[in-house]
């Protein structure tokens, strides 16, 4: 989810392609993901029916084939492996090999993830206009089996495969990533300086299950 640019939601991203064939799961998935943004719900609401839907449905790794399970040691690989028709939501699998790391950044709508194989980790950050710089804002480990979401504004964040081995999530956006060729609002060029001692804490991140 320009690196995200390469990234990680990204429809623009290198490596950006199309799952070959339809995978394991993915029918239930889109379901169910149909099913909660039918909702109509706001935002916020639709994140957590979302993130319960990922919960239940949450693919295993061979929803990609083996060849795209080995990543891209160059950059994090995105597979778009579903678009809704009515443009409404978009699933896309991540593959990351240690050491890959997005930009900081947010997205232009809600976003749900799921780790499926490998670990996670994810910074949160707050823009503070003022001084013109980003603050430590908290820190999340995502391990296999874990899903979260959030929504705008006030969700900028950065990840990185934090294992040693490739790192596979599923993320569903409430938007096509093929037709707007990403959903990043905005890269954050800026100094990051700590949170005020004693603050920065686990994120308490809007999950749906
Ligand atoms: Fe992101």
């Amino acid at each position: 989810m320009n690196s995200h640019r390469q990234s990680h939601t990204l429809a623009s991203a290198p490596g950006l392609g199309r799952a070959p064939r339809a995978a394991h799961g993915l029918a239930a998935l889109t379901a169910a993901v149909r099913a909660a943004v039918g909702q109509r719900a706001d935002w916020q609401d639709t994140g957590r029916l979302v993130a319960s839907a990922l919960k239940q449905h949450l693919p295993p790794p061979n929803i990609l084939t083996a060849e795209q399970r080995t990543g891209d040691p160059e950059t994090y690989k995105s597979e778009v492996l579903h678009s809704e028709p009515d443009g409404s939501f978009s699933i896309v699998a991540l593959v990351w090999l240690p050491g890959h790391v997005t930009p900081i950044h947010d997205h232009v709508t809600w976003r749900v993830f799921g780790v499926i194989q490998g670990i996670e980790w994810e910074e949160l950050f707050e823009l503070d206009e003022h001084r013109s710089c980003l603050v430590e804002a908290g820190y999340r480990l995502n391990r296999a089996g874990e899903v979260s979401g959030f929504a705008p504004p006030g969700a900028i964040h950065r990840v990185r495969n934090a294992g040693d081995l490739a790192a596979i999530s599923i993320h569903v956006y409430g938007t096509d990533v093929t037709r707007i060729g990403s959903s990043v609002r905005r890269y954050y060029d800026l100094p990051v300086q700590p949170s005020m001692p004693g603050s920065l804490n686990r994120m308490n991140r809007r999950e749906g299950g």
